[in-house]
This record gives C-alpha cells, sequence and structure tokens, in this order.
C-alpha cells in the first residue's frame, strides 16, 4: 500500500523577480512520498542517430498542480498572467542521469511523448506546453566517478531543441575545463535561445532550501492497494517497447520496427492489417512507401484516408497470389485511398485482372517483335540491353496488366531462340 500525503509549498521563483503564479498563494506538490519511483524506460535509438537499445533510469514521479505563467511585454512596462493551467494537476518525471548526449535525452522525452499517446492520457505536444522538459547538464573530465557542476536549462520547445541545447552545453562547459576556467561552471539556470543557438544565463540557482513545505490539510490521504494498481496495469494498451519487441519478432527491421511503433495510430492501421492475415513485411513495406509518401503530400493522418485496413490485406493477397501486379496494385491503392471502395470492386470495375495466359502473352511478344525489326536487329548485334525496351512495349500493350514473371520469361526465350 502507498500513502500519498499531499504537501505544499510557496510559489516557485521562475526568473529573479519574476513569480510563477498561483492566485491562492502557493503550489501543491508530492514531496517526500511521489507517486512512483525507481522506474525505468527502454527504448531504441533510431539508425540515423547510431542506432542501439538503452535502458534510462527514472528516478521519481510526482505530482503537482501548474502554475500561472507571466508574460513581458516588449518594452517591459507591463506584464501579463496567464492563469489557463493554474490549479491543473501535472506529472513531473524526473530521471537518472543515465543521458551522455543531446539526441540520448531527446530520444528519452519522445519515447515519454510516445508512452502519454499510446495511453491517450495527453496529446503531448510540446508546442502546445502539454509536454515540457528541462535539463541538467554537467560534464566531468574522463576517470572522474562524481558528477560536475549542473547546470539546468530551460525554454527548449521540441526535441530538437533539447538536443542542440545540450549538445551546445556539453561543449560550453567542455571548452571552459579546457581554457582552465572550469570554476565559470556554476549552478544556475540557463535559457535557450534558438535563434542564436546558444543557452544564456537567466538566474543564478538558489538551493532547495528556499522552498519551504508543509501538509495540505484540505486533500486527504490516498491509499493505493495493490488489487487497484493491477487493474490499471491490465487494463493498460501494449506500450511502445512491447510493441517494438514484437515487431522486431516478426523479422522486421529496426527501422520498420521503430517506424511503425513510433505513432500508436500507425501502429494500430499495421496491426489491424496483420489481424486480416497479411504478411508483416508486405504490409510494413505498403504503409513506410506508397501510404506515407501520400500522407506526407497530403497532410493527412493514416486514420484520415478512406484505405481500411482490411482493403490493404486484401490488396497484397490479390497481388500475391497473381490477380493483379505489383504496378496495378499501386494504382488500385490510389484509387482505395482516395474514394474508398474494395480492391475486388476496383479489380472489376477497371477489368484489371493480370494477364497471367501464356498464349496471349506470347501474341503479345511476338507482335512487339515484329513490329520492331530495327530494335531486333540491334538486340541480335549485341545490344542485349533491347530487352529491357522490349518488356516494356509488351506492357504497354497490355495496359500495365502482364504478368511481369511470365512476360520475362517469354520474352527471355524468344530473343534466345531467334
Ligand atoms: C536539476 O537539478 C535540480 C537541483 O537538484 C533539481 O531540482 C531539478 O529538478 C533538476 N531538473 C531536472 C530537469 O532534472
Ligand atoms: C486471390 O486473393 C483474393 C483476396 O484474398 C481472393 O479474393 C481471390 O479469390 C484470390 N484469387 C486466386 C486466383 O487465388
Amino acid at each position: 500500500q502507498h500513502r500519498l500525503p499531499h504537501l505544499h509549498g510557496p510559489p516557485r521563483d521562475i526568473a529573479g523577480s519574476e513569480r510563477k503564479d498561483l492566485p491562492k498563494g502557493y503550489q501543491i506538490s508530492q514531496f517526500d512520498i511521489p507517486i512512483a519511483e525507481k522506474g525505468y524506460l527502454d527504448l531504441d535509438i533510431p539508425m540515423e542517430f547510431g542506432g542501439g537499445h538503452r535502458r534510462f533510469g527514472v528516478t521519481r514521479v510526482h505530482m503537482e498542480e501548474d502554475a500561472g505563467k507571466l508574460l513581458h511585454s516588449e518594452s517591459g512596462s507591463f506584464s501579463q498572467v496567464d492563469l489557463n493551467r493554474a490549479g491543473v494537476p501535472l506529472l513531473e518525471i524526473v530521471s537518472e542521469p543515465d543521458m551522455r548526449t543531446g539526441i540520448e535525452a531527446a530520444e528519452y522525452g519522445a519515447e515519454i511523448q510516445r508512452v502519454v499517446r499510446y495511453l491517450g492520457v495527453g496529446n503531448g505536444n510540446m508546442q502546445e506546453g502539454s509536454l515540457r522538459c528541462d535539463v541538467n547538464v554537467s560534464v566531468r573530465p574522463i576517470g572522474q566517478s562524481e558528477f560536475g557542476t549542473k547546470v539546468e536549462i530551460k525554454n527548449m520547445n521540441s526535441f530538437s531543441e533539447i538536443s542542440r541545447a545540450i549538445d551546445y552545453e556539453i561543449s560550453r562547459q567542455i571548452l571552459l575545463h579546457k581554457e582552465s576556467q572550469a570554476d565559470k561552471i556554476v549552478q544556475e539556470t540557463r535559457l535557450w535561445d534558438e535563434s542564436s543557438q546558444k543557452t544564456f544565463t537567466m538566474r543564478k540557482k538558489e538551493g532547495l532550501a528556499d522552498y519551504r513545505y508543509f501538509p495540505e490539510p484540505d486533500l486527504p490521504e490516498v491509499v493505493l492497494t495493490s488489487d487497484y494498481i493491477d487493474e490499471i496495469r491490465n487494463s493498460m494498451p501494449e506500450l511502445p517497447e512491447a510493441k517494438r519487441r514484437r515487431y522486431e519478432n516478426m523479422g522486421l527491421s529496426m527501422q520498420d520496427v521503430i517506424f511503425l511503433a513510433n505513432d500508436d495510430i500507425v501502429a494500430h492501421f499495421f496491426d489491424s492489417t496483420l489481424e486480416r492475415g497479411a504478411d508483416a513485411k508486405l504490409a510494413a513495406n505498403w504503409i513506410m512507401g506508397d501510404i506515407t509518401a501520400y500522407l506526407k503530400n497530403e497532410k493527412l493522418s493514416i486514420d484520415e484516408i478512406k484505405l481500411t485496413p482490411l482493403e490493404l490485406s486484401e490488396l497484397i493477397a490479390f497481388i500475391k497470389n497473381g490477380t493483379i501486379s505489383g504496378k496495378i496494385g499501386k494504382e488500385i491503392l490510389v484509387e482505395l485511398i482516395t474514394k474508398g471502395g474494395t480492391v475486388k470492386s476496383v479489380i472489376e470495375e477497371k477489368d484489371l485482372v493480370q494477364i497471367a495466359d501464356p498464349a496471349a502473352i506470347e501474341a503479345m511478344v511476338d507482335k512487339v517483335l515484329a513490329e520492331n525489326p530495327k530494335q531486333l536487329e540491334q538486340y541480335r548485334a549485341g545490344k542485349t540491353k533491347l530487352q529491357g525496351f522490349f518488356a516494356g512495349q509488351v506492357m504497354k500493350a497490355s495496359k500495365g496488366k502482364a504478368s511481369p514473371v511470365l512476360l520475362n520469361k517469354i520474352l527471355g526465350e524468344k530473343l534466345k531462340g531467334n
């Protein structure tokens, strides 16, 4: 059983004379008994950032109420307070100092965002402030076990900014060490400035002692039984890490795994397609290839198009069993994405069934060879690359419906035999 007494402290100073305001004059926050502690988060670093599996420790997760935000006028003559979020509960997740680069920290943040989205407990948008992140950065000489003086950075509005702010701060501190000016690294809060790509001092840090905590008398104690915790655990959806490991076990490449599990809506579409019997690699290829290209172009999400997982699995089956060619499949896909309907109805409507009758294909091959005597002569003189030209002509004559496998086989035999 976990007991969670609620405690409160005075409003926190955010910047020098600035105060993060709450109308009631203090902020409720969990202090010595947080809602969770000693956890971890597993994630896969994308290949473009070097790849690899990482585990980052989570020190604690505590609840507190959000405070108001001060907005200062350009002239400095007045300020406004945005109280829209004041008093709204939030979770603060404090990690262990396990990250070594800006990318690692940004990927940790991105994984928290995925978890929030998978759970459906928030949109996790950093631009809207639904997910915020401050970081502490310190460096130490090789061989030293204790951490150096840490500097806190705020004001990063995207994972990319987090990554760049940390890397900038690391190099700033290393440079001070190299110049024998390590004493200039002091406990302070710095702000990331996106326009200059640098961090600047906001205020020198005051210690934790500045916060005076005392029990909040208006809130009852919360008791979480193990049954209740189990109930929550059992009602949770599959989380990103479990999904990635499941996809990996299907034999998908790490690039596919990370792409598909990145967005819960895409992952759901992929899972539903597999449930209809589609092959994992083929479904992944369609989703990551033609479908994603279309979505990017039209700025749509995969749940906003007319194509259903059932029809994608049908499309894959129709190509696999040779009813239609892959090329025709791409045309049908666009039709399904924009207009909906079924693969079967589009094939019938447009008469797209693949020509798999060897006699019919042979007749087309003969016709193309007869109509292009000059190219045939060049082919015989050694320009064998022209086989592609003939194949293209036959495919054109068949309106794209000739089975490519049969076409190449028959054409090859004809050219050799002639
Ligand atoms: C940074 O360190 C300070 C002082 O220990 C702590 O209060 C704060 O929560 C830390 N911030 C982050 C983002 O870990
Ligand atoms: C090919 O697969 C589709 C979709 O499952 C099915 O409707 C069709 O009958 C199959 N055709 C052949 C020739 O097996």
